[in-house]
């Protein structure tokens, strides 16, 4: 028997003005798009921003559904879009962000391991790891230097085929 160990490392800033402008400008636009999201049964708004290698942004928020499995989280709305709109361009940076309607969210906010998976195989496919940046409304922001940070053991499309 052996133990295998996974370490993970985030860096974490007491203030989000600490962040390069280009995070704190993304960060921004996130909270733009969560204030746009579709949440009317959690109540609980997420926002995701996308910088591309070009400067292009794309924005992402939560879309519920009262078929609740239905809706989808903020994190692939955008990723997808950016898949849809800008296939081929490298994602550099994500912004999350998210706010309840009902109070305040003073931690950062993870993306779920849905998200995670989804997000990774984008980074794979680019060879080029995609920085996260991670704020609730108030308090401390987390920066991942990856998305595979987050999801050390994740499922890998090899698992699909025989050897
Ligand atoms: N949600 C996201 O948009 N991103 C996540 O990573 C986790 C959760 C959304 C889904 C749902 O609309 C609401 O937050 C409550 O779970």
């Amino acid at each position: 028997m052996q133990i295998i160990s996974l370490h993970t490392e985030i860096e974490c800033f007491d203030d989000s003005n600490d962040l390069q402008i280009a995070e704190q400008n993304l960060l921004q636009h996130a909270s733009e798009a969560k204030d746009a999201a579709y949440a009317p049964y959690s109540r609980f708004l997420v926002g995701a921003a996308l910088l591309l290698e070009d400067g292009t942004i794309v924005k992402g928020n939560n879309q519920e559904n009262a078929a609740y499995p239905s809706g989808l989280c903020a994190e692939r709305v955008a990723i997808f879009a950016a898949g849809a709109n800008f296939p081929g361009k490298l994602i550099k940076k994500i912004a999350i962000t998210a706010a309840s309607m009902d109070f305040p969210s003073d931690h950062p906010v993870a993306p779920c391991g849905a998200c995670r998976q989804t997000m990774l195989e984008y980074e794979l496919n680019q060879k080029e790891p995609i920085i996260l940046i991670m704020k609730g409304t108030t308090g401390k922001t987390y920066r991942s230097s990856s998305v595979g940070q987050l999801l050390p053991l994740f499922f890998h499309e090899d698992g699909l085929k025989s050897k």
